[in-house]
């Protein structure tokens, strides 16, 4: 590997102009041994691709998703379009031979994330699901927390992620062909939280509210362990609430406000002591912490991170098709 990572942005949404911000910042955040590069982008338009192009100084702008898989020069693809297009996008990158990052969820479902896996494995190339909250520093913090066995036993996690979204049925978040409902865009935050630091459970009681356009508006989890711990995780478009979460063990319990929005502090509250408020701010908006991960494992040559592994994808998408099939959330495209 060189010293600079050849990138390359297929769409150009919101999220794709967040992730243009990040990878200005991380040389300037000395966060990676190699540089980013952010060389091309691609829209399904010329004239959006070029608007990117002059914001975000990307000197290759193409009007098709496929001329950019093709760049020789592009090492790895970030991939941000709506969630029905993830599966075909990775596959035109992976199949062109280019290193993918793809938004969350990876695909739509379970089938669809396994032989992407399995193909970028077949091919020898680096695949990840751009799950960017596992890479924040406050949350790895509160990870190796967790790991050290600083809240003793771990009892209970309670995570919400919910905001107030008007109807619009033409919005993604409502649209059943762009993949719309709260669980795949909202509540794989919660579920990842938890299943980061208490493995996947054993059973899951969930409720559903589903809206007029078929896709779930408001969730509830509950998610049981063998151990006795549980999860109590909301997530949904109707309501603003507090996005927090609370990590509660044995010895005491750890609050993440904006558990979401970037968290940059940890509130500990163990046992019988004064709440302490430990600061861990992240760098730039955020993202790159993830960009650097996916540059530390290009340079290494590791084909999936350690810290959002292919297997922990696989099975997220496997429980959320079992809470959909409950629900009768079906995708036009599958
Ligand atoms: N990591 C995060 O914090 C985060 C935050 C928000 C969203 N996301 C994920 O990122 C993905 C994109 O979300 P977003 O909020 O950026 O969406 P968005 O603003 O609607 O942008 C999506 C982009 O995808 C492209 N696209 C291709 N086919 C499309 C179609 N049929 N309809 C609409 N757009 C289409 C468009 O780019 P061109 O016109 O240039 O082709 C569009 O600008 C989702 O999977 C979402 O879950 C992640």
């Amino acid at each position: 590997m060189s010293d600079y990572v050849n990138w390359g942005i297929l769409a150009t949404g919101s999220i794709a102009a967040t992730f243009a911000e990040a990878l200005h910042q991380v040389d300037s955040a000395d966060l990676a041994a190699t540089s980013a590069n952010l060389l091309a982008v691609a829209s399904r338009t010329q004239a959006s691709a070029d608007k990117f192009g002059k914001r975000w100084n990307v000197p290759r702008c193409y009007d098709s998703y496929a001329a950019l898989a093709h760049d020789p020069d592009v090492d790895v693809v970030y991939i941000a379009t709506p969630h029905p297009y993830h599966y075909d996008n990775a596959k035109l990158c992976l199949e062109a031979g280019k290193h993918v990052l793809c938004e969350k969820p990876l695909t739509l479902n379970g089938k669809q994330s396994a032989e992407l896996i399995a193909l970028a494995q077949r091919n020898k190339l680096f695949f990840m699901e751009a799950v960017w909250m596992r890479y924040i520093p406050a949350i790895a913090k509160l990870r190796e927390w967790v790991a050290e066995g600083v809240l003793g036993e771990i009892v209970a996690v309670s995570a919400d992620f919910n905001f107030h979204r008007p109807f619009d049925p033409n919005h993604r978040l409502y649209n059943r062909e762009l993949g719309g409902g709260a669980l795949l865009d909202l509540g794989i935050y919660p579920l990842s939280l938890t299943t980061m630091l208490l493995g996947f459970p054993a059973s899951v009681e969930s409720h559903a509210t589903i809206g007029t356009t078929g896709v779930d508006e408001s969730v509830g989890l509950l998610l049981r362990y063998a151990s006795g711990a549980v999860g109590m995780l909301t997530c949904g478009l109707r309501s603003n609430r507090p996005i927090e979460a609370t990590i509660a063990g044995t010895r005491g319990y750890v609050k993440l406000p904006d558990f979401f929005l970037r968290p940059d502090h940890l509130i500990l509250h163990l046992n019988g002591e004064e709440p302490q408020t430990h600061a861990i701010p992240y760098r730039g908006n955020g993202y790159p912490h993830e960009i650097a991960e996916v540059h530390a494992c290009l340079q290494s040559g590791a084909l999936e991170s350690a810290i959002m592994p292919h297997a922990e994808t696989q099975q997220m998408m496997e429980l959320m098709d079992q809470l959909r099939a409950e629900w009768g959330v079906v995708y036009p495209e599958e």
